[in-house]
Parts: structure tokens; sequence; C-alpha cells
């Protein structure tokens, strides 16, 4: 089986990125890592990469004159390192339209929500703000306006009661560090692909029963 050679774009913890780096020890595991791109100086996802022996590079946004020079310098770090699958994991720049295009259907990104609800920032708290009861995540093909693209895989989670913007994150980054792998998996493996700006493919979506939130049975026992 050939892996295929994926770069990692992160620009901060880098915890999406341990879950792949994780996921790409297993025997059989259609991706290797084999470059990580940080944006930001100190980034604590670099020193997890370089625990596992995978190559980082830091190009900081602040070094380029425009958005153009920036993504060019990316691009030809990701080319030189002869990626072939780029997965942005809590990378938070947005790309210019020719970088997205050069890296059109072999671009992830993770965001932590049910898209296409509640694109961009402060998700957790606008969640809450709108007394959603159910949340999540969402891996998608990068397009060039931000957190869209064709749905290649969800989770989703309960919102509770007594939730705060971090104990929800942080029952979504769970989700997350199980869903990113499993989206990977799918499209490194070939198993899907976009057509028609929908991500179709081979998997079968089991049926299985609806998520209630509050619980059907809640208070009437
Ligand atoms: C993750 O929750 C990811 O979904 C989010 O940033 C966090 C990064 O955490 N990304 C976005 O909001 C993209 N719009 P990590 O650095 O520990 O993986």
């Amino acid at each position: 089986m050939t892996r295929k050679r994926v770069g990692v774009l992160i620009s901060g913890r880098g915890s999406n990125l341990e879950a792949l780096i994780e996921a790409c020890k297993a025997p059989g595991y259609p991706a290797k890592i084999v470059l990580v791109v940080s944006n930001v100086p100190g980034a604590q996802g670099l020193a997890r990469a370089e625990a596992s022996g995978i190559p980082t590079l830091i190009i900081n946004h602040k070094d380029f004159a425009s958005r153009e020079d920036f993504d060019a310098a990316l691009d030809g770090a990701l080319q030189g390192a002869q990626v072939e699958l780029l997965c942005n994991a809590g990378f938070l720049r947005l790309h210019t339209e020719g970088f997205v295009r050069s890296w059109w259907n072999r671009h992830l990104n993770i965001h932590p929500s049910l898209l296409p609800a509640f694109k961009g920032l402060h998700t957790h708290a606008r969640v809450l703000d709108e007394g959603v009861k159910i949340s999540g995540c969402t891996v998608h093909f990068v397009r060039s306006e931000m957190d869209c693209g064709p749905i290649v895989a969800q989770a989703a989670v309960p919102v509770l009661v007594r939730d705060t913007p971090d104990s929800l994150a942080a029952r979504v980054l769970e989700a997350e560090h199980r869903l990113y792998p499993h989206a990977l998996r799918l499209v490194a493996s070939g198993a899907v692909h976009v057509e028609g700006e929908r991500v179709v493919g081979m998997t079968q979506i089991r049926d299985q029963p609806a998520i209630f939130s509050p619980p059907l049975d809640e208070g009437f026992d």
C-alpha cells in the first residue's frame, strides 16, 4: 500500500495534529505526515510534530508583504516536500484563491460546528447564545470562503444545560480527534471523492437512530 503524503498546517495547540499523528502510526492507515507548517513561531503543535520526528517549518505570515507572497511560500514548501494531501488543523489564516485552486479537492479543514451553521470564530459561545441543543464538528474540503466546501464527515454532540463555551469546546474537541483521522482515511484511501461539490463514494452510511437532545424521556419517568 502506498501512503498518501500529507502536509498539516497549524497555528497553535495542535491537538488535532496529534490525533492525525497517532492515526498515521496504525499499520494500514493510508496516509503519512511528511511536513507540518506553522504560521506562528513557537506554536505548541510544532513540538508535538518534532517529538514524533516529523519535519516542521515556520512560515510566519508577518514576514510577507502580501497574502499572495505568504501563500506562495507555503505552496513552495508543500511542493518541495511532495505533499499530496493537505490538512488544516487549527490553521487560522484565510487562503488566497490561487492557493485554494492549486490544492482543489486535495485540501481538508476541520471546524468545530455542524457546518454550514456557525462558521468563523467564537463558535461555541454563539452556539450557546442561540440555545442550540446539538452541536458537533465537520471535516470538509477547502474552498475560498471561510469554513465552506464539500463535507466529508461530521460528528454530533449534545449541548448540555450547564455548558460554558469551554466545556462545550472540550466535548466537541474529543469528537474532532476521532473525526479527523476518520475523514482523512476516507479521502486518502480513495473511498470518497468530490462530485458536483458533494462528497460521494463507497462508504456506506449506516442507518442509525436519531439523536435527541434533550433525550425523549427527560423528566417524564
Ligand atoms: C479546533 O477546535 C479546530 O476545529 C478549530 O481550531 C481548533 C484547533 O485546535 N478550527 C477552526 O475554528 C477553523 N475555523 P488544535 O490546534 O488543538 O487542533
